[in-house]
């Protein structure tokens, strides 16, 4: 275990079973994500870093019955919290690092995933892992239920030029990891950046 897995772990271990209690009202916000995300029924679709499987239920409903919905997270105790959340019945947890899928070459439509990137240790290798599993023309949403601003005045922090989700660093970061960001939308109760993985690269 890396000291990064331990950090991840330990940060959000100790958050777990209240994550859900602390942000009651997300709910509409994963949703509209998801229905912008523009599943098909029987689509393929990861949430990558799930913690307690919020973004599930939207997820199991825009790919049907016939689709796979996976959520992977690398803290057990948020997985603990989503089989509790009954999130275990929209799809398959699994107990892993993003950074390391065990998952074959192409086989996913999609990746969902909120709240994950400013926790990856190596953004550009790790999106580009993400984009290992996604076929061609797949896609990848990273959401947040809360804009840039709003969440570096709730941590009481400054938005300086190099955030990494800033419209100017994401789409290189993108572009340098096998994704083509497509759109981009950072307002104060959301932030969404939804990008293709290339056809022809
Ligand atoms: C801010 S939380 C968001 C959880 C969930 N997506 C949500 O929006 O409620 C970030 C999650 O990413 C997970 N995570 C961070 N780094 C990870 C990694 N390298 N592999 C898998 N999960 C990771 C954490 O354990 C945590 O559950």
């Amino acid at each position: 275990m890396s000291e990064d897995q331990t950090h991840v772990q330990e940060f959000f271990g100790a958050r777990a079973a209240d994550w859900d209690r602390k942000f009651p009202g997300d709910g509409p916000a994963f949703a509209t994500a998801v229905a912008e995300f523009g599943l098909r029924p029987g689509d393929r679709v990861l949430d990558a870093g799930c913690g307690t499987g919020r973004a599930m239920t939207a997820l199991r409903a825009a790919v049907g019955p016939t689709g796979t919905v996976l959520g992977a997270d690398l803290t057990p105790q948020m997985l603990t919290a989503a089989r509790r959340a009954g999130r275990d019945a929209e799809g398959a947890l699994l107990l892993t690092d993003v950074a390391r899928l065990p998952l074959r070459d192409e086989v996913l439509d999609a990746v969902f995933a909120a709240g994950l990137i400013a926790h990856l240790p190596d953004p550009g290798a790790n999106l580009r892992e993400l984009a290992r599993v996604v076929r061609p023309g797949g896609r990848l949403a990273l959401f947040h239920p809360i804009g840039r601003a709003a969440l570096a005045a709730r941590h009481g922090r400054e938005l300086t030029a190099d955030d990494m989700r800033a419209e100017h660093n994401l789409g290189p970061l993108l572009s340098g990891s096998g994704w083509h960001m497509t759109s981009y939308a950072d307002q104060d109760d959301r932030f969404l950046a939804l990008a293709e993985r290339p056809r022809h690269p």
